[in-house]
C-alpha cells in the first residue's frame, strides 16, 4: 500500500476507519497506561484521530505521524486557522497554537530514524490502526522502525485477528504469533478482547466476524 493509495482514500472520503469520539480501548486504558504525569506519546499513523488533541489537552506531549497531507490539513482546520508548518527532515511538522503539545510530522513513518535525534524521549506509543494498515513487509519495517525510535517505550496496541493475513488490503489481520516475530523478546499482556462483526468491507471478503486485541508492552 503505497502513498497513492491511501491519498486516494483519502481524497474519496474512504476513510471508515475515523472515529468522531476517542477510542474507546485509549479511554478504557488511559489511567493505568498514562499514570504518574505527563508523557511524550507517539501516534503512527494517525490519520486525523480526535485522539491526538485530547491526548494533548490531557497534558501530555503528543507526536502524530500521517502519510496523506489531506489528513493532516483536516486534522489542523478542526483547530482554526493559524496552523504552522516546518521543515523537519524528511516530514513537513504541523503545530497550531489551539493545539499545545501537540506537532504531528507529515510524512512515511518508516523515515522516523532520520528525525529520532530531534524528538524528545518517546515514553508511550499508541498503535491503532496502524500496523494493521501495513501490509506484511511494511509491518517487519514498521515493528523495526518502532523499536529503534522508542526503545523503553510502553506501547498500546489495538489489532485485528481474523484468521491467517492473506494480504487482501488494509485492515489486516494480525495474529499474536506474529506479534511474536516483530516485537521478539518483549512480554504482552492482553489487556482487552472482543469479538465484534466485520465491516461491510471485510464481509465482502467473507470475514463475518473479528477479534480485536489490545495489547501492552515496552519495546
Ligand atoms: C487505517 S488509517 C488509521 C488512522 C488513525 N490511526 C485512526 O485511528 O483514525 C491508517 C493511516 O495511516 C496513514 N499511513 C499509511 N501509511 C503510512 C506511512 N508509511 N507513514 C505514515 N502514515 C501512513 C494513512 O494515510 C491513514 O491515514
Amino acid at each position: 500500500m503505497d502513498e497513492g493509495f491511501w491519498a486516494e482514500r483519502w481524497l474519496q472520503g474512504q476513510i471508515g476507519f475515523h472515529q468522531n469520539d476517542v477510542h474507546e480501548d485509549l479511554l478504557k486504558q488511559a489511567e493505568a497506561w498514562l499514570a504518574g504525569g505527563p508523557k511524550v506519546v507517539l501516534v503512527p499513523l494517525c490519520g486525523k484521530s480526535v485522539d491526538l488533541p485530547w491526548l494533548a489537552a490531557q497534558g501530555h506531549v503528543v507526536i502524530g505521524v500521517e502519510l496523506v497531507e489531506a489528513a493532516v490539513e483536516a486534522l489542523f482546520s478542526s483547530f482554526g486557522p493559524g496552523a504552522a508548518v516546518e521543515a523537519l527532515g524528511p516530514y513537513r511538522r504541523w503545530t497550531h497554537p489551539a493545539a499545545p503539545g501537540l506537532a504531528v510530522l507529515q510524512g512515511d513513518c518508516l523515515q522516523l530514524g532520520a528525525v529520532r535525534a530531534q524528538l524528545p524521549a518517546i515514553d508511550r506509543v499508541w498503535d491503532r490502526a496502524a500496523l494493521v494498515a501495513l501490509d506484511a513487509p511494511r509491518r517487519a519495517l514498521y515493528a523495526a522502525t518502532l523499536i529503534a525510535a522508542a526503545p523503553g517505550a510502553d506501547v498500546l496496541l489495538n489489532v485485528f485477528d481474523y484468521g491467517p493475513d492473506l494480504s487482501q488490503g488494509p485492515p489486516h489481520s494480525v495474529q499474536a504469533a506474529e506479534l511474536d516475530r516483530l516485537y521478539p523478546d518483549r512480554p504482552r499482556r492482553l489487556v482487552d478482547e472482543r469479538v465484534e462483526p466485520a465491516s461491510p468491507g471485510l464481509k465482502a471478503r467473507g470475514v463475518d466476524a473479528l477479534r480485536t486485541q489490545t495489547w501492552r508492552f515496552v519495546l
